[in-house]
């Protein structure tokens, strides 16, 4: 849907016209997995599908949203009284938003707000950092607030790790607020600063979704995240950014194994993203093909947040694109999925591959999207 279109349904359901429109990208991350929360190295791009949000003032301090994509769903809240419910789960994200916003800007006030968006959810896409950049990006414009792209990721973060409760990295707000089109950015996690890497123009980023149903995520996403803080701690280093693996070697005895495992993926998946900025700036596409087929193996031994239905998609794509591109699963795990950048002329015999067999295979469906590397909600120079 065009920023058109959401608007023209502004009008439609509040009977005036929207005073703004505004659109925030989802993401796909090419290598760097959990390695964000670790105050390491994450290679994201943002991508063609995101959140696109109409809206206007109104000045009585009460927020009210429709929900395009829950059947019009509407739902209120005033900005004097925000309290977490769990239903409907979509309007905890505008709560969270306005909520940190507004401790930081007071005189933000209320707004009416027409919401769709078209990123697949659960499926490792980030579908609510993309919901919470494009919130922030409204309020922006519609009150005149003076945040810019890192404070309005830092913001988007604060409202999912403090109000709907997930403690995840900076990753996905970042490159949803300044992703750059026909780019995917190296993101150094501890000090915010990014380089942005032009991807090869006969190259094409394939998404396929497994279609696995996601239990659990937010439990062992935390997990993960408790156990790398207790390795670093255990190593002796303020995040497992600064740890190698002689360092990890030397204090094998200390760790659980579970701890030596995360902490040995963290370290190498570091390694393993800042050597495919440098591989892709080389045009050195069997090192990238390489780069993938390691992080995805580091994910399903180290890190164990692959399921077998996923670590199946992987090895269809990577035997059909052999050296030519690379495969891998990508976003936080247990199903969601699997992120291939390969020559587009592989794109159709990649495609049958997988129809013919993911299903014999698995008993499950996939979905394919053929992404394009898209410009973040707060990127101004493009
Ligand atoms: C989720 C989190 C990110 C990041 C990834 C894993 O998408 O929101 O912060 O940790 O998982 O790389």
């Amino acid at each position: 849907m065009t920023l058109a279109d959401v608007s023209s349904l502004f009008t439609t359901y509040f009977n005036a016209a929207a005073e703004v429109t505004s659109h925030a990208p989802g993401r796909v991350n090419l290598i760097g997995e959990h390695t964000d929360y670790n105050e390491g190295f994450v290679f994201p791009a943002a991508i063609n599908f995101g959140t696109a949000i109409a809206a206007a003032r109104r000045d009585d301090g009460i927020i009210r949203v429709v929900a395009v994509d829950y059947d019009n769903a509407c739902a209120e809240f005033s900005l004097d009284n925000i309290e977490h419910q769990p239903q409907p789960g979509w309007l905890n994200y505008v709560k969270g938003v306005c909520q940190v916003v507004r401790a930081r800007y007071p005189q933000l006030g209320g707004a009416n707000l027409v919401v769709t968006g078209n990123v697949p959810q659960g499926a490792g896409l980030s579908s609510s950092a993309s919901f919470e950049v494009a919130i922030i990006s409204t309020l922006t414009q519609l009150y005149d607030l003076n945040i810019e792209g890192i404070e309005a990721a830092l913001l988007g973060q604060q409202a999912e790790n403090e109000f709907v409760g997930c403690s995840c990295g900076i990753m996905d707000q970042l490159i949803s607020a300044l992703g750059k089109p026909g780019k995917a950015m190296l993101l150094d996690c501890r000090d915010l600063s990014q380089r942005f890497i032009a991807l090869p123009e006969d190259f094409a980023i394939m998404i396929v979704n497994s279609n696995v149903k996601r239990g659990l995520v937010d439990s062992e996403y935390n997990l993960r995240r408790q156990q790398c803080e207790s390795a670093a701690s255990k190593l002796g280093v303020a995040s497992l950014r600064d740890a190698d693996i002689a360092l990890l070697a030397s204090h094998k005895a200390t760790l659980t194994p579970d701890e030596y495992k995360r902490a040995r993926h963290i370290i190498t998946e570091n390694e393993r993203t800042t050597t495919m900025f440098d591989a892709l700036s080389n045009g050195d596409i069997g090192k990238v093909s390489q780069l993938m087929a390691e992080s995805h193996d580091s994910m399903r031994d180290d890190f164990e947040i692959t399921v077998p239905a996923i670590d199946t998609l992987v090895e269809i794509i990577q035997q059909t694109i052999g050296e030519s591109g690379g495969a891998r699963m990508t976003g936080g795990g247990f199903g969601g999925c699997v992120v291939a950048l390969l020559p587009k002329n592989l794109l159709l015999g990649v495609t049958k591959q997988v129809e013919d067999k993911y299903y014999a295979k698995t008993g499950l469906k996939q979905t394919i999207y053929i992404c394009t590397a898209e410009q973040g909600a707060f990127d101004k120079n493009c």
